[in-house]
């Protein structure tokens, strides 16, 4: 069966090194071994990044330079279908519609709304909350069939499959695909440099929890060699890592930029404390990002021609959603 590959990443600020790991490089891996029939769709979540509050001027600026860095990852236009989920409205539509399937008890359950609205949970917006059945209908309105994310996302994927089960057993149709999640080995889970035990995040106050992909060379250098670590050296094999989180998160983030396991890292490495392994690791994220920011360099000198390219993307995204998008407001009756 043809893969239809869909994915997306909210335009919230920096693309930081869990992002590129756990998902974009992934995107690019899988973008560039299509088979004849397969597809790939890529987009912003923008309609996502609004459930809290973002100027407006900002949430705009983010989505361009966001889209700017998925291209220059490797994210390539004519193979791929890049857009901005606002310019396709069959996002928003499908997901109310979906909303009459998604039960309370499903989302009450999502762990992400739970960190994200913290003790305010009255406080929190509805879009917070509903914000998992958006995503359901990201993927199902292409009948995507692969899903590439980090370990954080697939709850919610999992949230679309149970959806897409209940609609089609419901409305009596064979209408959605059951996307699966496709979560790599070696970093579906990049951490803090700082915390061990937290997520690389966007949200993170400390700008030195995570390495950007606009820091410059001193910047990540500086970064690495301020992380968190302990005073053991490294051991010959990961299951001795097992209690050292922050040891165990910078031999995989090296083993994923060079791609290699974390034991491969071990062969190399055992033996050394951190003053050793620390500017190895540095070199390695400066030789990813390098070329990446002489490309983004390049694209931010010409935002007409990036324009472009997301209408281009979200013309075509627009096309492949509409039969489903129209299969479903039949399916539930309504008439337009
Ligand atoms: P977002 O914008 O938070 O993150 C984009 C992608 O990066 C991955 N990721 C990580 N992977 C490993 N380690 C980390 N520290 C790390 N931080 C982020 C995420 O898992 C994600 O794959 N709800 C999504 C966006 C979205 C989406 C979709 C994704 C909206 N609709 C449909 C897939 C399909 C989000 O907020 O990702």
């Amino acid at each position: 069966m043809a893969k239809r590959i869909v994915s997306g990443i909210q335009p919230t600020g920096n693309l930081h090194l869990g992002n590129y790991l756990g998902a974009i490089a992934r995107w690019v891996k899988m973008q560039d071994e299509l088979a004849e029939g397969d597809r790939c769709f890529f987009f912003l979540a923008d309609l996502h990044a609004i459930t809290v509050y973002i100027d407006p001027a900002q949430l705009a600026r983010n989505t361009r330079e966001m889209a700017a860095a998925l291209i220059a990852c490797g994210i390539d236009t004519d193979r791929s279908v890049l857009f901005n989920q606002a310019r396709v409205p069959a996002h928003a539509e499908l997901c109310w519609l979906l909303n009459g399937t998604a039960r309370i008890g499903w989302l009450n359950r999502m762990t992400q709304f739970k960190e994200k609205s913290g003790k305010n949970r009255e406080g929190a917006s509805i879009g917070l909350y509903a914000y998992p059945v958006l995503q359901a209908a990201d993927v199902l309105v292409y009948n995507a069939t692969h899903v590439p994310v980090g370990e954080d996302q697939k709850q919610h994927l999992e949230l679309a499959r149970d959806i897409a089960t209940k609609f089609n057993t419901d409305y009596k149709v064979d209408l959605f695909t059951l996307p699966e999640p496709i979560i790599g080995a070696a970093a579906a889970r990049v951490m803090s440099l700082r915390d061990g035990t937290a997520k690389m995040s966007k949200s993170d106050p400390s700008d030195a929890s995570r390495i950007n992909l606009t820091d410059d060379i001193d910047t990540i250098a500086s970064k690495v060699r301020k992380a968190k670590t302990d005073a053991e050296p490294l051991p010959e094999t990961p299951d001795a890592l097992a209690e050292r989180p922050e040891a165990r998160n910078l031999v995989a983030i090296l083993a994923a930029v060079t791609g290699r396991t974390s034991a491969e890292v071990l062969v190399e490495h055992a033996g050394q404390g951190f003053g050793a392994f620390k500017p190895v690791l540095a070199d390695a994220l400066v030789e990813t990002f390098r070329p990446i920011k002489e490309r983004l360099d390049r694209l931010a000198a010409d935002p007409a021609e990036l324009d472009r390219l997301l209408d281009k993307g979200a013309a075509k995204a627009a096309e492949v959603a509409a039969p489903t998008l129209s299969e479903a407001y039949k399916a539930l009756g309504l008439q337009r």
